[in-house]
């Protein structure tokens, strides 16, 4: 059988339903302009009879495809064939049970857990997606690869290049919008970084329209096979779980692609029948990057709805243009007013009957310290999940002791100056980085203390402190 049988290119539209072939290179549908899915024929591809079948994959970690992450639920994602997968160790990520988190959302004991994906390769859930767009445009022969992007994205496209040594990563970001780490990782790695005078949003635009022209293959989460290995963050939360569901999953909320996925997990396993329940989704915005939470919780936007959500989304993109407002967000990854993936989030909101919330940056940055004070940590925009967790948990939506994920999307060092500047001792830096952003105090900061170069004055200050 040939992979043209079993994986298809689907236009999400209920009215269109355009279906294309895997190895086309498309990024939205021909026919309606609509975003597109991967998707599968069950009858023809293998899928497993129970989720516990993967454990046995594990033991066979020595093969790179069972080791991955993504890949040893190939049978979840079987667009590609085993030897055209490429792979550089993704999803070796922990679901890890955080008790001082949990009590600082609201939960009781065992409730709470912390889904790290900060631990990929480049340091954030990007490869997971990453892995998967690289398979396909190997199907395809692609040598290049561009994408636009707040940081991470970029580092991950970059070193996939950088290590594989099949494409060149060219990167647009917006001018002084990317933080220094992820900035860092793309320059290292050796992308051709392209810094445009503009955001997020305007880079999303002109990589679009530039990468058509020229032929590159976009690897944005527009691309649906990202989407793909993005799903396998579900499978491993489930299998860490021993396939129990939990009751909420808690993601933030920016291009929107990571809830896509997951709605699309969910639903899959359930038509599969492999799980019997959909927990809950809670998409998080940054309340100054809130267009999902502003359509969804506001003016009721729902999936499904036709022309009626189009003529939503078009309004409040025009009020945004005519009112000029701009995405701003200390949690920079999230800081995106026109999310590409809006209607697969909506579908998803609407499988996995979810609920869309907005935290403020104080909010944020408080949760990232809780966060890293229960170990391992967090960029800003991932901790968005924690403080939408307890936002939720205070209005009684979440119960104390529902089990609840929340997913940390990227590591702590991709963006060290908001960390530093919530802990310094220096009033003027504290403004100059949080306090334009509305950040008025640091709640749970660990301050440095500045001692003498003096061995007595040090041990008193450590006998004064510890
Ligand atoms: N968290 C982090 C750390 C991110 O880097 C991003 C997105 C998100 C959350 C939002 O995820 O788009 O699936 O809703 N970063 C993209 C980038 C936009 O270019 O790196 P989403």
């Amino acid at each position: 059988m040939t992979l043209t049988e079993t994986a298809f290119q689907k236009c999400i539209s209920p009215s269109c339903g355009a279906v294309f072939e895997v190895d086309d290179v498309l990024v939205t549908c021909r026919q309606c302009g609509d975003l597109l899915d991967v998707v599968y024929d069950w009858n023809r591809s293998q899928p497993p009879d129970s989720l516990r079948q993967f454990e046995r994959d594990w033991r066979n970690r020595t093969d790179p495809l069972c080791f991955s992450g993504v890949w040893r639920f190939h049978s979840l994602l079987p667009f590609a064939l085993r030897e055209q997968v490429v792979t550089i160790g993704e999803g070796q990520t922990l679901l890890q049970p955080a008790d001082s988190v949990g009590n600082y959302v609201g939960l009781n004991a065992d409730r709470l857990f912390l889904q790290y994906e900060g631990l990929n390769p480049s340091g954030s859930f990007k490869d997971n997606g990453m892995s998967a767009a690289f398979t396909h445009a190997r199907m395809i022969g692609a040598r290049r690869a561009a994408c636009a992007s707040t940081g991470n994205t970029s580092a991950s496209l970059a070193m996939y290049c950088a290590v594989t040594r099949r494409m060149q990563a060219i990167i647009f970001v917006g001018s002084g919008k990317i933080s220094y780490g992820k900035l860092a990782q793309a320059l290292d790695y050796g992308a051709l970084t392209v810094q445009i005078s503009g955001d997020f949003d305007d880079a999303m635009a002109r990589v679009q329209e530039v990468s058509k022209k020229l032929g590159i293959y976009l690897v944005n989460s527009v691309n649906p096979f990202r989407l793909e290995g993005q799903k396998t963050i579900m499978f491993r939360v489930l299998e860490a779980l021993r396939w129990e569901i939990p009751d909420w999953i808690i993601v933030p909320g920016g291009n929107l692609g990571n809830s896509s996925a997951f709605g699309k997990a969910f639903a899959e396993l359930h038509a599969l029948g492999l799980i019997d329940r959909i927990p809950r989704l809670a998409v998080i915005n940054a309340a100054g990057a809130n267009t999902l939470h502003e359509l969804y919780e506001v003016r009721g936007v729902r999936w499904g709805a036709g022309k009626e959500t189009d003529e939503a989304i078009d309004s409040y993109y025009q009020q945004l243009d005519d009112e000029q407002r701009k995405a701003s967000t200390i949690a920079s990854a999230i800081e995106i007013n026109r999310p590409v993936n809006l209607r697969k989030c909506l579908r998803a909101l609407d499988v996995c009957n979810g609920v869309v919330r907005q935290v403020t940056d104080q909010a944020i940055l408080d949760a990232k310290a809780q966060v890293g004070a229960g170990g391992i940590g967090c960029e800003p925009a991932s901790a968005a999940s924690v403080a939408g967790a307890r936002q939720l948990r205070e209005e009684g939506l979440i119960s104390q002791n529902d089990r609840v994920v929340c997913i940390l999307t990227g590591h702590l060092l991709k963006d060290p100056n908001a960390t530093i500047a919530y802990h310094t001792t220096d009033q003027q830096e504290f403004n100059r980085v949080l306090g334009n952003r509305g950040v008025q105090s640091a709640a749970f900061a660990n301050r440095a203390v500045a001692v003498a170069n003096d061995p007595d004055a040090i041990i008193k200050a450590i006998q004064l402190y510890s």
